[in-house]
This record gives structure tokens, sequence and C-alpha cells, in this order.
């Protein structure tokens, strides 16, 4: 039951969520929905303060949670609420994040193009960070400090140099990457010495992002100690100490039965262990460490809702059949799966079947061949038009993600807990899709 939120259970073959079933979920709230099992984001949301607080004391920085993998206001307002900080990569992201009621001192501002308005916007806010990813972005970080006539805190995005195990186009802390300044090429050390001449610049403290979907501690490891000599180097030149070290996100979630969600309580010990050593190493003082997980909290919190429209028997050359089942959603509200070859499971969610599995292909309804949304999955093979079909851990980066390709109106976030269900994001319309078209004909 990994893969499935905490208040997800099964009664008699139904999935049911904080005791809705899902015919009632399907019927209240239509196909395809997205459904969040609210208790769930918050458990995890606190699991992760708590965490980082019992590891590191009074030197527990900031939980910034990664709004990229979902956000919405009413989740930035739980946020607030949790405590916790938000990591905003936009504009855009940090309006819901205000929306919400976030303060601008629990939010850190990313991103390796962010636009002047952008950098305008938060420093006018007086937001907890900048994260400085190219030296054209310092000159203008510290203009817009000037023109407000306020000192801006900054962190450093780091690169170095790490490999991380995971998929390409989500692993981000190897030399050839557009992300940070490396710390071998000697990048870094230049962005340093031109925010030290900026009075306008407080610089806080250095970060990373090494990837995501990462499992196993040694690649923060290697990150915590290469991150701290840095900031060594710091204090052997400028005589004093860096007071923050952020470490980004990554922690890797269970899509598939066989894989386990980490939790902070397996790697938090472990990343704090590698810190304190690389401290003592380096003879510096434990900073302030911050981390910005965004998948591991609101992934596994997720599950995505279909109704099957079609199914279809495909004899494949060697005369074996793959069933290709087709649901109301797809490649637009699961991007994943074409992306980086994801993978997920999937459940027949309003009933048993006793029928014998078949090999099958859970597609969408665009007109692509790649709008995959399971490429192998075995099924009862007495799936039928009109059966519901769920797909957990679709918190992070599916809605986020979601797109209006074929001008499919992307899918509402409703948000159960106690036994009630809300929307929280509701279903697009054809009208909104509409109301982008300037019809000057
Ligand atoms: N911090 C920074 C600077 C990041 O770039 C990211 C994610 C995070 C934190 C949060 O990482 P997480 O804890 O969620 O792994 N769309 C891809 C994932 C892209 C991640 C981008 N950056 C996917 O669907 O797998």
């Amino acid at each position: 039951m990994s893969i499935w939120s905490a208040n997800t259970s099964f009664n008699h073959g139904e999935l049911t969520l904080s005791g809705i079933s899902a015919t009632q979920l399907a019927k209240d709230f239509g196909t395809p929905t997205f459904f969040l099992d609210e208790a769930a984001f918050r458990a995890r949301a606190i699991s992760w303060r708590d965490g980082l607080r019992s590891e590191f004391g009074d030197k527990a920085g900031e939980v910034f949670y990664a709004s990229k993998a979902f956000t919405c206001t009413a989740l930035a307002h739980w946020i607030s609420e949790i405590g916790i900080g938000i990591d905003v990569a936009t504009g855009g992201e940090l309006a819901v994040a205000l929306a919400g009621g976030v303060e601008p001192s629990k939010i850190e501002l990313h991103g390796n193009n962010k636009s002047m308005a952008e950098i305008d916007r938060a420093v006018s806010l007086g937001i907890h960070s900048i994260v400085m990813d190219s030296l054209h972005e310092i000159d203008r970080v510290a203009e817009a400090a000037r023109k407000h006539g306020k000192r801006q805190s900054v962190l450093i995005r780091l690169t170095p140099g790490i490999q991380a195990h995971t998929h390409e186009s989500i692993s981000t802390a190897h030399e050839d990457v557009k992300f940070g300044f490396s710390i071998s090429s000697g990048a870094a050390w230049a962005a340093v010495e031109k925010i030290s001449q900026l009075p306008e610049l407080e610089l806080r403290g250095v970060h990373c992002h090494i990837g995501s979907q990462i499992f196993g501690t040694e690649a923060f490891e290697i990150a915590s100690d290469r991150l701290l000599g840095f900031m060594a180097k710091y204090r052997d030149s400028f005589g004093v100490e860096l007071p923050e070290l952020d470490l980004g996100g990554g922690y890797g979630i269970a899509y598939l039965e066989n894989e386990v969600t980490v939790e902070p309580s397996d790697v938090l010990p472990i990343i704090g262990k590698a810190i304190r050593e690389a401290c003592a190493k380096y003879s510096l003082q434990l900073p302030l460490i911050s981390i910005e997980p965004g998948r591991n909290i609101v992934g596994p919190t997720m599950f995505t809702l279909y109704e099957v429209g079609t199914v279809k028997d495909v004899v494949l050359e060697d005369g074996s059949i793959r069933k290709y089942i087709s649901v109301d959603g797809g490649m637009s509200d699961n991007a994943r799966t074409a992306l980086y070859d994801a993978e997920y499971s999937a459940v027949i969610a309003q009933r048993t079947s006793t029928a014998p599995t078949a090999l099958s292909r859970l597609v969408g309804k665009h007109c692509e061949t790649g709008d995959i949304i399971i490429r192998d999955i075995q099924l009862p093979s007495d799936v039928a038009p009109g059966d519901l079909i769920a797909t957990p851990a679709t918190g992070a980066y599916g809605r986020s993600m979601a797109s209006n390709y074929n001008h499919v109106p992307r899918p509402p976030v409703v948000a159960v807990i106690d036994g009630k269900a809300r929307v929280i994001v509701r279903r697009e319309t054809e009208a909104d899709l509409l109301a982008l078209d300037v019809a000057k004909m």
C-alpha cells in the first residue's frame, strides 16, 4: 500500500479516500480529476519540518516546499499554516504563494533566467532569499536592491559536479548543465567575488540541488562535503563564515509497489552526520541547514481518477495481444511518462475483478502514439468502458505540468479531508480555453 496515500483504502475492492468511494468522487467531481489527501499532505510537510528541527535543532533553517511540484492558493495557505517556507521559480509561483498568505520572509526565489520584473517584485517584497544563478543576475538583483533602497539577501547556487542517479532531464548537479556556478571551474568563486563587491547584496550562503527522484544519500553526502569545502574557502578569504547551507530537494517517492518512498527519518540523520563530519574537517561551525523537498511532500498524496472510454485488443507482430485501455485524460495531465519514461501503476477503482490479467497499455485521448500513461501493465482482462482507473502518486509534476494539448481542459484538484471533499483548483472549461483567443477575424 505504500504507493497510496495514508487515508486511502480499499473497501470490498473499491478505492476510498477518507471514507469517500471512487464511485462517489467520480459522480461528484467528474473525471479525470486529481484527488488530494489533505491530511497526508499536511502530515508529510510536518514530518519534514519536524525532521529538520530534530536533526539540526537551532541550526535547522527552513524547509522550503518546492512549489513547482504542485501549487495552488489553498495549498500555499496550508504551507503557511504549517509554518514552513516555499520555493518559487517564477513570478507566477510567487503570486500563488502570496495569494495563499505565505509571508515574504518564508519565500525563496530560484531560476536560471529570472526576469527583471520577477527580481524587482521579489526584492520589493523583501523575500527570504534569491538564489543567484548567473553573473548577469547578480547585477540585476543589485540594481533592483539599489532602486528599492534595500539590501537583498542571496544564496549562490553551486554545481558540485555530481552525477545523481536519476533520469538525465531531472539531474542537475553534473558540470554540463544550465544551472548554477561550477565549483571546479572557478566560476563559483568569481561569483562570490562579484557579490562581495556589491554592498546591496548580502551573501547568506550556498545552495545546490543535485536532481530529483533520488534514492540513497551518497550524492547528498558528497554535495555537503563539497559545499562546506567551498564555505571554508570563503571563511579563509573573507574571515567570516557564511550562515546558511541549502541542499535543495530531490527525495524520491514510490510509484510502483516494489519502491519505497524516502522518509525524512531515513535521510536526514545520514545527511546530518555527513554535514557535521565535513564541518569538523573544515573547522566550520554548523551553518543553518535548509532543504527544498517538492515531490516527496506532495507526490504521494494525490491520485488521478480516470474513466475508461474504449478498450482495444491489438495483435502484435509475434501474435501476442496488447490491450489498449483508453482513458479520458492522458499526456495532458501526466506528461512524465512521455518525458522521462516514468513508470506508474494503476487499479480498477470501483470494483474487484477475478478475471485473469492481460498485458495492457494505459493510454490517453490525445492524437499521438506517445500519449501513454503506463507503457506495460498487467490489468484484469475484463476492464471495460465505464470502469474507473486510478493511478497513484500523481501529486508531483502532474497537474503542475498539465497542458491544454488538443484543447483538452485541464483537470481539477479536489482536496479530501475528514470525509469531506472540496475543489481547490476547478476544472478548466472550453470557455476558459476560448477566453484567450482574440477573435479579430
Ligand atoms: N529545488 C530546486 C532548485 C529544484 O530545481 C527542484 C526541482 C526542487 C528543489 C524540488 O525537487 P524535488 O524535491 O521535487 O525532487 N518535472 C520533473 C522534475 C523536475 C524537478 C525540477 N527541480 C519530474 O516530473 O520528474
